[in-house]
């Protein structure tokens, strides 16, 4: 079983099987234009792999999430997000002084240039944060020149790891003050980087601030839940840019853009805003169920459905059971948690969704439960960008360390055949 027959007219062709360590199975189709002539045709990239990862195996239909082999569930309850991170693009569980060192690293890079501070008085008020995240780490490069370069040293990639993990957490909780007209809180390297995160955020120079460890905790796990996720629309954009050799900041910011749309990442604050109608109109929910059903709608469920996941997500049950700890100990009675528990009965019973394997994706609870933490809705999809960034850059690095070549996929062309040119007069 280590090769596919291909019988096209009266030739039969051999293509290499190839078996990943989950004993998944592909076909090497890397020779079949050279060999037949032809393409393959795969809009979205439904059957087609991209490149052979050991970062994160997914399995969609048994509901299975692993970061370096590292089951989701695990990591969650146990780890902490730079740990994660740590995991994610160097391969291993760090040993405590790496850890140690990779804390205190992006610790000491979390300022970013006095220079670029006076880039957010350009934006208007009301930008919105990708907008001024994707830009903001793009104009790193500027400020980091030697990122260019082609052939970095491992230090050198180091440094811009630990450089992009620090300072786009500051340059995310600056664009929230910069939404509010409100003063800018410096990082405390003190703080841990969640902890950093929530001062800057929050924190006013008037009054103190305490982190509450609660926070902190959901906060953290929230992060790792989004760290990384295989080769998802915007780690695919990232090793799309990368492949060209442009920096790591150019690529970062190339998977922020990815992450923005509503189809992917930024669905998380199309849920709030779903279920905040559902409520305005009396919480019914049913009548959305069926919105969603009728294509004539174009209305789809926010939240709902993944391209792999074809059973419930398991980042969505662990969030889920997060936002039940968390408003509880709060004492937060949340009507959007209600509405969206209301919605996902409704729907999992429901044959549409049933015959389609349409489930909570990760998007489905998480606003809930940043609503309960105090991030605001406009920043919903900027923590997404957050955690996924080690992600992001431990898939730029695997592609960049095996010398993967640049991204160039083919087409089938469907447009007119050869035509003269015909001038204006005769048009
Ligand atoms: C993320 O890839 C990743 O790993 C992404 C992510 C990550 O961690 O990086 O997990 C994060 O992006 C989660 C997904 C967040 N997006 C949403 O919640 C938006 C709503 N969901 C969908 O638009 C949709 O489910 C996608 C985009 C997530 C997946 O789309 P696919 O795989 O291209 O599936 P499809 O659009 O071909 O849909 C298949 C069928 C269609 O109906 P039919 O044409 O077969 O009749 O299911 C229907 C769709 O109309 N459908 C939905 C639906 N999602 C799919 N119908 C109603 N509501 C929905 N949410």
């Amino acid at each position: 079983m280590n090769s596919a027959k291909l019988k096209i007219d009266d030739k039969e062709f051999e293509l290499p099987v190839i078996e990943g360590s989950e004993g998944e199975k592909a076909i090497d189709i890397s020779r079949l234009r050279n060999d037949t002539g032809y393409i393959t045709s795969d809009t979205g990239y439904k059957s087609t792999g991209s490149t052979r990862s050991a970062i994160t195996f997914l399995d969609g239909e048994n509901g299975i999430l692993r970061y370096r082999g590292y089951p989701i569930e695990q990591l969650a309850e146990k780890s902490t997000f730079l740990e994660v991170a740590y995991l994610l693009i160097y391969g291993e569980l760090p040993t405590s002084k790496e850890l140690e060192d990779f804390t205190s690293g992006i610790s000491r890079h979390t300022l970013i240039h006095e220079d670029m501070k006076k880039f957010y008085e350009g934006y208007p008020a009301k930008a919105h944060p990708m907008g001024i995240l994707a830009s903001m780490i793009s104009a790193l490069s500027t400020f980091y020149p030697d990122a260019q370069k082609a052939d970095l040293t491992p230090d050198e990639v180091d440094v811009t790891v630990k450089r992009l993990i620090a300072k786009s957490a500051t340059i995310a909780a600056w664009s929230f003050k910069k939404s509010q007209g409100h003063p800018i809180m410096y990082p405390q390297n003190r703080l841990s980087y969640c902890a950093n995160f929530l001062h800057m955020m929050f924190a006013l120079p008037t009054e103190e601030y305490e982190v509450n460890e609660t926070v902190e905790k959901a906060l953290d796990t929230l992060l790792i839940l989004h760290a990384d996720h295989e080769q998802n629309c915007s780690a695919s954009t990232v090793r799309m840019a990368g492949s060209s050799h442009a920096s790591l900041y150019a690529a970062i910011s190339s998977g922020v853009c990815a992450l923005w749309g509503p189809l992917h990442g930024g669905a998380n604050q199309e849920v709030i805003e779903m279920l905040e109608q559902i409520r305005q109109n009396g919480g019914d929910v049913k009548k959305m169920v069926e919105k969603a059903k009728d294509k004539k709608s174009g209305f789809r469920l926010m939240g709902f459905g993944h391209r792999v996941y074809k059973n419930f997500d398991p980042r969505a049950k662990i969030i889920k059971k997060a936002c039940d700890d968390v408003l509880e100990e709060f004492g937060i009675d949340d009507p959007l948690l209600d509405i969206a528990k209301s919605l996902e009965e409704v729907a999992v019973s429901d044959d549409y969704f049933l015959e389609r394997k349409l489930y909570p994706n990760v998007d489905f609870y998480s606003g809930i439960l940043y609503r309960a933490i105090g991030i605001p809705t406009e920043m919903f999809t900027v923590m997404f960008a957050l955690g996924r960034l080690p992600g992001w850059i431990a898939q730029w690095k695997e592609m960049r360390d095996n010398n993967e070549p640049i991204s160039r996929p083919r087409q089938l062309y469907v447009g007119h055949t050869e035509r003269d040119y015909v001038s204006l007069d005769k048009r």
